[in-house]
């Protein structure tokens, strides 16, 4: 299954039409499911729709930026997109905005962040006599061009370059960075050594917890105690990733199944009192999955422990 992604311009889109292409070569992680952009004119949108792929516009102008906003929120969401990707998206984003893509929201920029954020970087770098320029490509958090970078191309300055000319030959690095960084993103959402480490990390917020191997499982427990999760991979050549974690019983298990079969089901050998969730359908929410193993923590924990985090929650 292909991550699916909602690309956001406001102008040119050669970025916008790089990635597309990209994502046309076979075996590539992810397909563009929306173009949208807060101009109309936008030439990139034009490129997007002649490729068959879905296109919204909605113009800021006149609206509050949180409005705005969720305009292009609830478009994304109803393209199934799990990822936004901006691509000269002139736009400074409301911290709900960011907040609800938080870890699934990338930009590029043109310069080695964290120099130069804002606008007229190849100046900026051109005037400070700078050996290289180049361009990043960064998660997004509340900071303007700030955030983790996930890949940098360095383009050296030529003697006599002005900001045109290094824009350009940034431009040729910057298709060659961006759909390479945006797929091996996506591709962590099915990496089992990615998957097993989120669980790892949430296991371990939990007091005294361990890990072993069972039947070639990862597997987390209490200290001397009982297990709470496990990590099934390609369980029987299934070709899934789950976690596996308690829950009350029969009736609960029945009811998840119900709600979302793809995503739940009963786990072989765990019986009732165990379900298994999976982790690998690119839209797992790590929040909520945290919380299931802190409930299946506190199913197997001692009530010594329990009272401990009870004592401690109170505070
Ligand atoms: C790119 O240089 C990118 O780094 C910056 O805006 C420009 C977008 O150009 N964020 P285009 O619309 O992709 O041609």
């Amino acid at each position: 299954m292909k991550a699916k992604v909602a690309v956001l311009i406001s102008g040119a889109g050669t970025n916008m039409a790089a990635l597309l292409y990209a994502a046309k070569l076979p075996n590539c992680p992810y397909e563009i499911v929306l173009v949208a952009s807060n101009n109309s004119d936008a030439e990139g949108l034009k490129i997007a729709a002649t490729e068959g792929v879905p296109v919204f516009a909605k113009s800021h102008v006149g609206l509050e930026r949180a409005a705005h906003d969720a305009i292009m929120h609830e478009a994304i969401t109803q393209s199934g997109a799990t990822y936004v990707v901006l691509a000269g998206y002139m736009r400074i984003l409301s911290t709900e905005f960011v907040a609800k893509w938080g870890g699934r929201m990338l930009n590029i920029h043109p310069s080695l962040l964290p120099k130069y954020k804002g606008l007229h970087t190849h100046q900026r770098a051109i005037e400070a006599k700078d050996p290289v320029a180049g361009t990043s490509v960064h998660l997004v958090t509340a900071e303007l061009d700030d955030g983790p970078v996930l890949g940098q191309i360095e383009v050296a300055i030529l003697p006599g370059d002005t900001a045109n000319t290094l824009a350009d030959r940034v431009k040729m690095a910057e298709y060659q960075l961006y759909p390479k960084t945006l797929a091996d993103y996506v591709a962590r959402d099915t990496n089992p050594e990615y998957l097993t480490a989120q669980v790892r990390k949430y296991a371990f917020a939990q007091p005294e917890a361990d890990e072993v191997l069972s039947h070639g499982m990862p597997c987390f427990g209490i200290i001397g105690g009982k297990k709470f999760a496990y990590v099934s991979i390609d369980h029987h050549g299934d070709g899934n990733i789950a976690l596996l974690v308690k829950i009350s019983g029969i009736e609960e298990q029945a009811m998840l199944i119900d709600s979302d079969a793809e995503r739940y089901h009963r786990p072989a050998y765990f019986g009732d009192g165990w379900v298994g969730i999976r982790l690998d359908l690119g839209d797992t929410d790590w929040d909520h999955i945290g919380d299931w193993i802190a409930k299946s923590w506190r199913a197997v924990a001692p009530k010594k422990l329990t009272k401990l985090v009870d004592v401690a929650a109170e505070f």
